[in-house]
């Protein structure tokens, strides 16, 4: 299966932290995914290889073929992953503004049927808490629904060096069994929605709006 690690931050400035402190996150979280789960495929999506209009324009208003290459190419990996994980630092207690930016310029049916795990952090103590709350309904709307089990990291600065890897060496083993519970429920549902989607296909199940939104509506 494949699977893509968004990460949530276009920061590039110091202070108060080292800058990015979002990609340490990722890192580490890749490198706990490639070695655990080798059969499977992981990608890291960094929003700064994908500069976006300043003017809002979804890759799915486009006509056909239209799009920007870098939207379109975005939109294939989307739509041929079986899972996603959402990294995230907190900015107000909310999301990333970059990635919610991001994940809405992709069509919804692109993320359907398939699960998410949220990953926060922060350069505080609550580890992203209150913008994971959030996330949940946000991935939730996307069709992504996000696992059960969340990974939060305190003071990411103090936990991991910039290459991912634990400051602290003999901790390593606490972060991966911590980490182990959020990741085997995404591997256990997105190997259930694989599995399943061949023998239902959601569309044909549920379908699609056809005309209108209002379609959704209570008569
Ligand atoms: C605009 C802004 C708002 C922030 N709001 C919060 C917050 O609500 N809670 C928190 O714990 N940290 C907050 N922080 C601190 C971040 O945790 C810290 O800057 C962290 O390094 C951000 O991750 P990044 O470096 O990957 O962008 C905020 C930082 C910025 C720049």
């Amino acid at each position: 299966m494949k699977f893509l690690i968004f990460l949530g931050t276009v920061r590039d400035s110091t202070p108060p932290r080292p800058a990015r402190l979002g990609l340490r996150v990722a890192k580490s979280c890749l490198s706990y995914l490639q070695s655990t789960y080798s059969d499977h495929q992981f990608e890291l999506v960094d929003p700064l290889d994908y500069p976006l209009e300043p003017v809002f324009k979804p890759q799915f208003v486009y006509a056909k073929g239209k799009a920007p290459e870098l939207l379109n190419t975005l939109a294939e990996k989307i739509a041929a992953a079986n899972g996603y994980v959402m990294v995230s630092p907190e900015y107000n207690h909310s999301m990333s503004p970059a990635l919610a930016n991001l994940l809405n310029h992709f069509a919804s049916s692109s993320f359907a049927y398939k699960p998410s795990a949220i990953v926060t952090y922060s350069a505080g103590q609550w580890g992203g808490m209150r913008a994971a709350i959030g996330m949940r309904t946000f991935l939730a709307e996307l069709g992504c629904l996000s696992v059960s089990a969340m990974i939060h990291i305190s003071k990411a600065q103090d936990v991991f060096k910039e290459d991912g890897s634990n400051i602290i060496a003999e901790e390593e083993s606490a972060w991966m069994n911590y980490y182990s519970r959020t990741f085997n429920q995404l591997m256990w549902w997105a190997s259930a929605t694989n599995q399943y989607k061949n023998e239902v296909k959601p569309n044909d199940m549920i379908g699609n709006f056809k005309s209108s939104p209002s379609q959704r509506n209570a008569p």
